[in-house]
């Protein structure tokens, strides 16, 4: 059983995650945390109220940052609607989030757990970087740190840049600065493992779960040649499964400024860095059927 933090910004893709998460046997989600992302972290935060309603699963939810640490904040309803979550007429939330900020409620949930974290992160790292920050001490608690995010291979926000890293470029920074093992799954891997019109077909009329993923994934304007990009699913399956994904390591630097603003660069030919040394496992690829039927059999065991 993995201890798991989830940091995140519902969001089509992330609900999905979610909900992944949360009904998995190997998983404990102990924490959910919230930043403004794809839409305003009110949103964010009461999208995930509203799913935790619907599996009816009693999980502490922190809100967190209401915007990046230096950029202006720009939000992606365009691709995930105004609400973030749309399609669907969810239940009004049964609870409310925990009186503690997000980072504090990192910081006390890393320090009550018997196991360390894994802390999982597919919003923008705001959240993660003030976390890091103000408790550096915390750091050798966090087992590894799966960051969706990035790209080494051209962006979707700009011709470089990531959301998630494009969103909060100083936070992503610190992110990589710190010494955590951590994992970026970024478009490399997330725009390979595309779900189909097929596996969306199939979810419809797997119970309750399906026809609500069925719904928030139709609704869902990321559309590429081929399928969709269910970019945070990807790592709920790498904690799951890390053998599913191919990583190496490398040394990924983060532009904060300039037309690159956004960019992960990766140093693959060590010219700024020394041979040997690298500060993130970074996805390279996934295999698109393996995705697509693993994500059937996740939904195949939510509530009917
Ligand atoms: C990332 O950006 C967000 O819109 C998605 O939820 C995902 O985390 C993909 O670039
Ligand atoms: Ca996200």
């Amino acid at each position: 059983m993995l201890s798991v933090i989830l940091d995140m910004d519902p969001g089509i893709d992330d609900a999905a995650a979610i909900a992944v998460a949360i009904n998995h046997p190997d998983l404990d989600v102990k924490l959910i945390t919230t930043v403004a992302g794809n839409v305003s972290v009110d949103k964010t935060t009461d999208n995930t109220l509203k799913l935790l309603t619907f599996f009816n699963k009693d999980i502490p939810v922190a809100m967190g940052a209401k915007a990046p640490l230096k950029k202006a904040f720009a939000d992606a309803s365009a691709i995930h609607g105004s609400s973030g979550m749309p399609g669907y007429d969810f239940p009004e939330p049964q609870m409310k989030p925990i009186d503690l900020p997000a980072v504090e409620a990192i910081h006390q949930t890393i320090n009550q757990s018997a196991d360390k974290i894994t802390l999982i992160a597919t919003g923008s790292y705001t959240n993660i970087a003030q976390f890091i920050q103000k408790y550096p001490n915390d750091l050798d608690k966090i087992e590894h740190l799966i960051l969706m995010g990035g790209s080494i291979s051209g962006g979707n926000c700009s011709s470089v840049a990531e959301f998630n890293v494009f969103t909060d470029p100083d936070a992503t920074k610190i992110v990589f600065s710190a010494p955590i093992e951590k994992t970026m799954i970024g478009l490399d891997v997330t725009l390979k493992a595309l779900i189909t019109a097929e596996t969306v077909g199939k979810i419809k009329d797997m119970g309750k779960s399906g026809d609500m993923l069925y719904k928030i994934i139709s609704a869902y304007g990321d559309v590429h040649e081929g399928g969709k990009p269910m970019h945070d699913v990807n790592t709920i399956l790498y904690a799951l499964d890390p053998e599913l994904i191919t990583t190496e390591p490398m040394n990924i630097e983060v532009a904060t400024d300039g037309p690159a603003i956004g960019a992960t660069v990766a140093d693959i030919q060590n010219r700024w860095h020394e041979p040997g040394t690298y500060n993130a496992n970074v996805g390279v690829d996934i295999d698109a059927e393996m995705f697509n039927e693993w994500f059937i059999k996740q939904v195949a065991r939510m509530p009917k």
